[in-house]
């Protein structure tokens, strides 16, 4: 289904909604997790731990969201994390210089592109403020970081615009206390902060937003000797180098060139398979080489993990090699020491960064799960069964005659294990198809049958069939279901 039914969905069936709605002065590109919302993104989280993070071994952790202004100097955030703009020298309105021109001309530039390369598509194309149709002025860049005042003085410090820094700057103490050896992956869920000029589209254009980044610490002699290579090795992905696009095994891919070597190609097979258990419809992705102008300033090769959505491709997650950009600047900054041992040599280790945005994710998956069942009148959120906000409603047929305290004592035996929704209202097709909406995989209802021999109506959410069984067999029933794979 498209974006404004996703939407709708979100908004109706706590998903998402607009933060500070209530407000006139509420800023764009702030929204909030409703409790569905909540369930599913902390699913969503438990399969990465269970992919990526306890599969190898990696470390987490949780770091400050607010940063000391020496580490952006050091990353170079300070200096080039901006973004092209052009203000109308008519009406005042700010514009990014790259969508714009996009949306209008249909001329790509990207973002970190020559200044006067927007302004002579601006001027080639004769493009003019979209609110009053006046001129511009000179595109110029804009810092993207949200500077915020310590204490009384009000000392600079910035909220991190990527999780990553405090991985970096933490790398030298975890290494040393965790006993790590190379390769090592930290990996970090958080918010990170990023004063956009035009967010849009909810969660996909946000200024507030969640990420899930691993860092990948290594040697940089051994990207080819990954032994657990060939774990992954078969697995295909589809990889976009100019405009050809090829379906390739990870083997293939190194041995034909596309993919630098084994330790990168190990890492987007391993994320192709994850994204495949999220139930994204994986044979509309891609991972997209990025060209020199369109890396981020920190990358030395990059891929854009990108998803087909109905309103176009979306990237979910920025695969880079960062080499040793990030812990020699801040070696270099900080005076403190950042290399290991590794195999008695001595080594500043590089970095590959695997670095997902939640949002878009859950998005993603919220698209390409929805459906409208038009036989049966119904929408439905046919989710993976683990990652449903709701595993199971418990519905009372009518709340008389001793069905609702039955069906109340059942939710309190299912509740602390499931997610589990009671409900005792309204008619049960109506309740049937919130839980459809909700991508609930299971309802099951209680009815007069249930006091004379202990059974409920199952009812599976996809096929709408119904079975009866024993109350004494539902959580047996439940768990071989909406258990992660
Ligand atoms: N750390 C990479 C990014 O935020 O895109």
């Amino acid at each position: 289904m498209n974006y404004d039914e996703v939407m709708k969905l979100a908004l109706e069936r706590g998903f998402y909604f607009p933060s500070c709605e209530v407000y006139g002065d509420a800023h764009a590109g702030f929204w909030e997790y409703g409790p569905s919302g909540v369930s599913l993104k902390n699913k969503f989280l438990e399969l990465w731990r269970r992919e990526l993070i306890r599969r190898d071994q990696m470390l987490e952790i949780d770091g400050s969201q607010i940063m000391s202004k020496s580490v952006f100097e050091a990353s170079g955030h300070l200096a080039s994390f901006a973004d092209p703009i052009i203000k109308c020298t008519k009406c005042g309105s700010t514009f990014r210089a790259d969508r714009l021109i996009a949306e209008v001309s249909k001329v790509e530039i990207p973002e970190s592109a020559d200044l006067e390369d927007f302004d002579k598509a601006i001027s080639e194309n004769g493009i003019k403020c979209t609110k009053c149709k006046g001129g511009f002025d000179k595109t110029r860049r804009f810092n993207m970081m949200f500077r915020v005042g310590i204490g009384p003085d009000g000392v600079d410090a910035y909220l991190r615009p990527e999780t990553c820094q405090s991985i970096f700057v933490d790398f030298p103490r975890l290494f040393k206390t965790m006993r790590g050896k190379l390769p090592l992956g930290i990996a970090q869920v958080g918010k990170s902060f990023r004063n956009e000029i035009s967010p849009r589209q909810s969660l996909l254009r946000l200024r507030e937003f969640y990420q899930a980044e691993i860092e990948v610490f290594c040697n940089p002699g051994k990207l080819d000797g990954l032994e657990k290579f060939t774990e992954i090795q078969d697995v295909v992905i589809h990889v976009q180098i100019d405009s050809e696009i090829k379906s390739v095994t990870c083997k293939e891919a190194v041995e034909s060139g596309m993919i630098p070597n084994k330790f990168v190609a190990y890492y987007l097979g391993l994320l192709m398979s994850f994204y495949e258990k999220t139930g994204i419809d994986v044979s509309r992705s891609r991972f997209r080489k990025l060209g020199d102008k369109e890396k981020a300033f920190y990358a030395e090769v990059a891929f854009d993990f990108e998803v087909e959505t109905t309103i176009g491709w979306l990237e979910l997650v920025a695969c880079n090699y960062r080499s040793d950009y990030d812990l020699g600047s801040h070696a270099k900054k900080s005076k403190e020491k950042f290399e290991v041992m590794d195999d008695d040599v001595k080594v500043l280790p590089h970095v590959f960064e695997i670095s997902m945005g939640i949002d878009r994710s859950l998005y993603t998956i919220l698209e390409h799960s929805l459906k409208d069942d038009k036989e049966n009148e119904r929408i439905v959120l046919s989710i993976k069964p683990y990652l449903a906000p709701v595993h199971v409603g418990v519905l009372s047929l009518v709340k008389k005659d001793g069905l609702k305290e039955k069906t109340d004592e059942i939710f309190l035996k299912l509740k602390t294990k499931y997610d589990a929704f009671l409900d005792h209202s309204g008619a049960i097709g109506r309740r049937y198809r919130r839980l459809d909406e909700i991508g609930a995989p299971f309802a099951l209802t209680v009815d007069h049958q249930t006091l004379e021999d202990d059974s409920v109506t199952i009812r599976e959410r996809d096929s709408m069939s119904q079975e009866r069984i024993k109350i004494s067999e539902l959580g047996s029933k439940l768990s071989v279901r909406v258990s992660f794979p």
